[in-house]
């Protein structure tokens, strides 16, 4: 078929559609698995793969989901869409809605959203109001606007966005031939974790993998009310996308944790820096602050000697770098600004560092 794949037609015999359902697509889905060198080297894991969800439509894994709360929001007869963000899911909404040619409503934390993903909820004309508090405020406020009816809430309460995250677990079984020991993978909301596992748990049902991974999921250690075990008033994480203290799909990511034998985790905010620089500099890939954690998750478990018997391992890299440019902005100091010559640039490098081993 030309022209970008449609996750729906593909995935269509595991999600609630019909013929009816209209084929909304942005080309969402079918997202690169790499091979993670440096970080298997660091941990001795000897197989790591990174689920690069960034290069998803809008740069995020919430395209896998709001494809089909949208395309099921049209067959219904919705006439607008709504959610609360800590930005992604602002920003899927907006472009899938913009792509349906129905409203979209985001109600945003104010000053917690990281400016790539506030240009696109703009950039897709999106009505944007933010609130003051924190994402869990803005949640309460689009439950109670969409039980008055006037709009359709995109939220991952919607139970559609799920059905369509888990197709991302059916991906990793389909390229590795079964699914792995262990996924790795950060929680905010509580969301994904819940639609891997419920991808998981389907794909040894459907014949797509024989066993069913541990799960491992991460929190910022100033918003991780799943390792403390109660909600958070005041979260706080320079990882904004996780910036989220009373989860929804709470209950969800405890059976995950428990059904799997995993583990729910908290990472500090420097191991999430030293994370995410490692995944740019080691591995190449770009990753916003929030998907870091699943590698700075893994990094520490690696460390503390808790990763015995496991010999294949995927980390979900949720959303891409250039979302939070500020952020990306503080990896480099000052860039030197000289004259167009070759001396002079030579002068300001001191040297390509050709003789030295990258990044070491
Ligand atoms: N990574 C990124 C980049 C996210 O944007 C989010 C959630 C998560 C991880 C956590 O996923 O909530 O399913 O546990 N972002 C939501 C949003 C809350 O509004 O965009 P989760």
């Amino acid at each position: 078929m030309p022209g970008a794949p449609c996750l729906i037609d593909r995935y269509a015999a595991y999600l609630p559609v019909s013929e009816r359902t209209p084929r909304l697509t942005l080309g969402e889905g079918g997202t690169p698995l790499v091979r993670a060198r440096s970080l298997e080297r660091e941990t001795g894991v000897p197989e790591i793969w990174l689920k690069v969800e960034g290069a998803n439509p809008t740069g995020s894994f919430k395209d896998r989901g709001m494809v089909v709360a949208v395309a099921k929001a049209l067959e219904g007869g919705a006439r607008a869409v709504l959610c609360a963000s800590t930005g992604n899911t602002a920003a899927s909404a907006a472009a899938y809605a913009a792509r349906a040619q129905i409203p979209c409503t985001v109600v945003l934390p104010a000053g917690q959203v990281a400016l790539g993903k506030l240009v696109q909820a703009v950039a897709f004309g999106a009505r944007i109001v933010s609130v003051r508090g924190p994402f869990d405020a803005a949640l309460a406020v689009v439950k109670e606007l969409a039980a008055a009816g006037e709009a359709t809430l995109v939220n991952s309460v919607n139970p559609l966005r799920l059905e369509g995250q888990k197709t991302a677990a059916f991906e990793v079984c389909e390229a590795l031939g079964d699914a792995p020991d262990a996924l790795f993978i950060p929680v905010g909301n509580a969301g994904n974790i819940t639609a891997y596992w419920k991808g998981f748990v389907e794909a040894t049902g459907a014949g797509m993998a024989r066993r069913r991974p541990r799960m491992f999921g991460y929190q910022a250690e100033g918003a991780a009310p799943l390792v403390s075990g109660r909600p958070i008033a005041e979260p706080e994480t320079l990882a904004t996308a996780i910036r989220i203290g009373n989860p929804a799909s709470w209950k969800g990511a405890v059976a995950a944790r428990d059904e799997s034998g995993g583990a729910i985790e908290a990472v500090s905010d420097d191991e999430i820096l030293a994370a995410y620089r490692f995944a740019a500099r080691c591995e190449g890939v770009f990753v916003e602050p929030a998907s870091a954690a699943a590698i700075a998750g893994l990094r520490k478990r690696a460390k503390a000697g808790g990763l015995e018997g496991v010999r294949q391992v995927v980390c979900v890299l949720t959303g891409n770098g250039l979302k939070d440019p500020d952020r990306a902005r503080t990896l480099a100091g000052e860039i030197d600004e000289v004259d167009a010559s070759a001396d002079a640039v030579r002068r300001a490098i001191g040297g390509m560092g050709g003789h030295r081993p990258p990044n070491a």
